[in-house]
């Protein structure tokens, strides 16, 4: 079986191919361009971590005009790559309708021209837009009502074009991921809780934008990583074309700060920033369909994942000197 993986020089793409290589006996091909959003240094890397594995191999290649499912004919492709900021896409959001919609575009179509078994992508747990933080987790067949950014409009868009072109083949099983609030080892750097350790860890002072009191459903990448190599498998009349993909815990950007300096034994330095108008207030998953079609769903506490990406710096920071 091949495996054919977008973005595996990402975060959660680099540690899906160190996943499937140490768990599976399949073959793995990933694609990265190595500069969709300007972070060579950490996709490098990420790239030096996973090149010498055994069975994995790795095209240098962007994914709007990739020929890799042409040449390749994988069973699988997990399609991860893309533009992820939210509050950036509004700088230029003909880059992410470009990158997120074409590029997914691009390799849906490819795939069920050459009958691709499995096309699992990433969307996003922003798709469900402004909700109210009235407590109730978010479903799958929730009606998508308003969208702050051109990010999750992007996602969003693709989960559209998914539906439709799903009708157009028998081969092709496509499954949408709607992943919340990834983080762990490795995490983006944009992203708040390795964006607040880094600067905890250097003494400089955290922004906050709005009060912070905005939920986050924060969900270790191991997690993720283990609900993607499930759904791989799932018998096809079982599966549904979208699952959420959190671990249905939501904690406020207050409630990270606070844990992160219970963990580092330090008290943050913060500053208040007018709140963003692309930020959502919450998010909380309900994994109910996931548990129920793949048997799991993400259970990693926010505290333990934490202290993993905290030895991780450390090691990492070690290593370097
Ligand atoms: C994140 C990712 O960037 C998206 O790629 C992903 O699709 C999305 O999560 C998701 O899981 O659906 P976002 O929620 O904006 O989007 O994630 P963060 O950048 O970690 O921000 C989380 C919250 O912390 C936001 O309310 C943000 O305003 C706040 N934040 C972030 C700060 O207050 N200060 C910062 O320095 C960074």
């Amino acid at each position: 079986m091949r495996i054919l993986v977008t973005g595996c020089c990402g975060f959660i793409g680099s540690h899906l191919v160190e996943y499937l290589i140490h768990h599976t006996p399949y073959e793995v091909v990933g694609i990265d361009d190595l500069r969709m959003d300007g972070d060579q240094i950490r996709k490098k890397t990420n790239l030096s971590l996973i090149q010498d594995l055994e069975r994995f191999s790795f095209r240098n290649e962007n994914i709007c005009d990739t020929k890799c499912i042409e040449e390749g004919k994988p069973h699988i492709v997990i399609h991860l790559a893309g533009l992820a900021g939210v509050r950036e896409s509004v700088v230029s959001p003909e880059k992410y309708v470009h990158n997120n919609v074409f590029g997914h575009t691009h390799l849906l179509k490819q795939s069920i021209l050459h009958r691709v078994q499995r096309f699992i992508y990433a969307s996003s747990s922003s798709v469900y837009g402004w909700r109210s933080q009235d407590g109730q987790p978010f479903c799958e067949n929730d009606p998508i009502v308003e969208l702050k950014s051109p990010y999750a409009l992007s996602k969003y868009t693709c989960e559209v074009m998914s539906e439709i072109l799903c009708q157009t083949t028998t081969s092709t099983k496509i499954i949408g991921c709607r992943f919340f609030s990834v983080y762990g080892p490795r995490g983006r750097p944009d992203m708040a809780p390795f964006r607040f350790l880094e600067r905890m860890i250097h003494d400089r002072p955290i922004e906050i934008y709005g009060d912070g009191n905005q939920t986050r459903d924060f969900t270790f990448v191991g997690d993720v990583v283990r609900c993607i190599h499930l759904l791989m498998s799932v018998p096809t009349k079982q599966t549904k074309s979208i699952y959420n993909i959190g671990r249905g815990n939501p904690v406020s950007i207050l409630e990270l700060i606070s844990q992160l300096e219970q963990l580092l034994h330090k008290k943050a330095e913060i500053r208040f920033l007018p709140v963003s108008s692309m930020d959502v207030p919450m998010t909380f998953a309900d994994c109910q369909q996931l548990l129920q079609d793949v048997g799991y769903s993400p259970q990693t506490d926010l505290r333990q994942g934490l202290s993993a990406m905290i030895q991780h710096y450390h090691h990492q920071t070690a290593t370097k000197t």
